[in-house]
């Protein structure tokens, strides 16, 4: 825990107001909180023109030992991380800080052993096991980049992301367990390793008993590197706009783009938010339910609870494996204090029956988090009623991959909460509504609508796109002048409160899962019989937005179920399963401009069942519309 908590909600706006005023006096007083091998000398030197940011330049640390070593005097027997199995009759996990200090430091000579220096890219592709935890700090400990693969992604989309980065070695692990039957993730890795010759080594961790086929000269076990591995790895003396790690993010056209966090920033970012928003007392145990391929697994599951010496606690498996109870069985189980989720798997359990809920004790909560997308009402309601019992505040967090940690939330009994509404931004944090024209919208007194932009730069912030700055300054910092564009859209109230409204480029966010529309586009036009397709999200249920194509198939093949099968088939083998349409219409045309952009915002409209479509006439081929209307699923 850090030592500037805010604690009261006059303390917020005081520590608000000193953000805005002095923002290098107020980040440098969190800094200070941490080991430092040496002191900064210039807090913040930015040009949004390049743009180009640097915090805490000249500062010299490594985040594990602030993560792990400093913990190790006072608390190197507490419970840095419980490990709770997919399988309920498997024993969980238990590992102090002073183990997981001894785990990360062998694993750190593992990968030296195996040619890894300093700057190397080390992909990270495993299931939720400790040993993911262990191989990302062991990577921090000696200054090697890691680039986490959600380890639900297919073996294209590992080969894109090893190429992208020029990762040298993969860790990964033979079987993933989620449910009732066992993925061969090392077969995954086989296939993608055909295409990716940047990669030397493969390290194989057996989460299964399962015979597992190796590659001489390239694979070897986890068990037996660990064994050769000598136990002591001093720390690597890293710069503190040194590049921490690289993790992929969705974008609107094709490619992944590869956001790069930095030492020192992504450290305090992490570290501040998490100790804020969540308020956590010394003993209580924390636990999210995010994967750590994903950004809020990265930092509310490992940086940002660890810098804080807190107990977190990692879940292998899912919400409804054995039953759909099991969320309430671990929370009663560990003594969860603090539950940290999506909206997509509250809105899931909240169509089960509440026996799942009302069989187990849920007393320990006391506070609640959601994150990844807007949570809806009814959400909201059953998950304060039914888990909270009305005694937990419920943190909604808004933040992003790129964003590193999180910008706008209440913090937990501190400030108010709202249903449905992120609330207030953290001290540090400067928003603005921007309108049509690209104007700030500076209303305060009624109900302000816009796009969400930040006007100061926050340590936390991704510098760069990987082996692509251009893409970064179109992505994010060309939509308005002196200030970085979320993609968000946002509305504003009186009182200053924030309710996020979703997306307003290509992306859509699935159960959570941020997807860009032009890949799976790409993936479904490699399909032998299409012409061309369009990919736009829908409201769904259960997982917030669905993904609807439209696709054009040659003349001389019919519409058919199997074609459905296959097209999905497509999309699985080249993202995964998480991005497979939930509907494709055959149609005979996509709905175009007269310059041959697609119309998306009437593709969206058809697939949410609307039928306002505004003027169709200044189309180029406005017949089509009705067709695909008529014909829509
Ligand atoms: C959406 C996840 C509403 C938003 C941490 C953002 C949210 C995108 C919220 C980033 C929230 C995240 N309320 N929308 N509390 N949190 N989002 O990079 O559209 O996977 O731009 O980061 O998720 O997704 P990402």
């Amino acid at each position: 825990m850090l030592d500037v908590r805010i604690n009261s909600f006059s303390e917020y706006k005081k520590a608000y107001r000193e953000s805005v005023e002095n923002p290098e006096a107020f980040w440098d007083n969190i800094a200070e909180q941490f080991v430092w091998r040496k002191k900064w000398n210039k807090t913040l030197s930015y040009d949004f023109s390049k743009p180009e940011f640097k915090w805490f330049e000249g500062g010299q640390l490594n985040i594990t030992e602030n993560v792990l070593d400093r913990h190790l005097e006072k608390d190197g027997n507490k419970t840095a991380i419980i490990w709770e199995p997919n399988n309920p009759l498997e024993e969980s996990r238990i590992i102090t800080y002073r183990q997981l200090h001894a785990k990360v430091c062998r694993f750190a000579n593992v990968l030296k052993n195996n040619g890894i220096k300093k700057g190397d890219r080390v992909c990270i592709y495993m299931p939720m096991i400790p040993e993911l935890a262990i191989a990302m700090l062991a990577c921090a400990r000696i200054g090697a980049v890691h680039s986490i693969v959600f380890a639900g992604f297919s073996s294209s989309a590992i080969a894109s992301r090893i190429n992208d980065a020029q990762c040298k070695l993969v860790v990964t692990a033979n079987e993933v367990y989620r449910g009732e039957k066992p993925i061969n993730l090392k077969g995954i890795v086989d296939e993608a390793l055909k295409d990716c010759p940047s990669i030397q080594t493969c390290i194989v961790y057996r989460r299964a008993l399962e015979p597992t086929l190796m590659v001489g000269g390239r694979d070897k076990f986890w068990m037996d590197e660990m064994a050769k591995a000598n136990a002591d790895c001093p720390a690597e003396q890293m710069d503190a706009e040194d590049p921490l790690f690289i993790l992929y993010t969705s974008g609107s056209t094709g490619k992944p783009k590869g956001m790069v966090h930095t030492c020192g920033g992504y450290m305090v970012g992490s570290a501040y938010t998490f100790d804020n928003v969540f308020q956590m007392d010394a003993n209580d145990i924390y636990w999210c339910t995010a994967d750590i391929g994903w950004i809020t697994g990265h930092s509310y599951i490992i940086y940002g609870p660890l810098l804080c010496g807190v107990t977190t606690v990692m879940f292998e498996g899912i919400p409804s494996y054995p039953d759909f109870g099991r969320f309430w069985e671990i929370v009663e189980k560990l003594k969860v204090t603090h539950f940290y989720t999506a909206p997509t798997a509250i809105r899931s359990l909240a169509k089960q029956s509440l026996e799942f809920v009302e069989k187990h004790d849920l007393s320990s909560l006391k506070v609640l988090g959601s994150v990844g997308e807007p949570i809806n009402q009814e959400a909201w309601h059953w998950y304060n009623d039914y888990i909270g019992k009305g005694n937990c505040p419920i943190v909604d967090t808004w933040w992003q991959t790129e964003t590193g940690a999180i910008m706008i939330s209440p913090l937990a009994g501190i400030t108010s909460t709202r249903p449905t509404f992120a609330t207030l931004p953290l001290p540090g944090i400067q928003l603005m509504l921007m309108d049509e024209n690209g104007n700030e919208i500076e209303t305060s007194t009624e109900k302000a609508e816009g796009r969400l932009a930040i006007k100061f730069p926050w340590p936390s912030m991704a510098r760069t796109v990987y082996g692509d700055h251009q893409r970064y300054k179109e992505t994010y910092f060309s939509t308005f002048e002196n200030a970085y564009f979320t993609g968000d859209g946002a509305y504003r109230d009186a009182m200053g409160y924030y309710r996020i409204t979703g997306r307003v480029d290509d992306v859509v966010i699935v159960s959570g899962h941020n997807l860009g529309t032009a890949p799976i586009e790409n993936a479904i036009n490699e399909h032998d019989a299409v012409v061309e397709s369009a990919v736009v999200g829908f409201p769904h249920d259960i997982k917030g937005n669905a993904l609807y194509a439209y696709v054009i198939l040659y003349d001389e093949f019919e519409p058919s179920e199997q074609l459905i099968k296959e097209i999905k088939d497509e999309v699985d083998q080249s993202i995964g399963a998480i991005a497979k349409p939930d509907k494709i219409q055959f149609v005979k045309g996509l709905p175009k401009t007269r310059s041959g952009k697609i119309m998306r915002r009437i593709l969206r409209k058809i697939a949410s069942g609307e039928s306002d479509f505004g003027d169709t006439s200044t189309l180029l081929n406005p017949e089509i519309v009705e067709d695909i209307k008529n014909n829509a699923l």
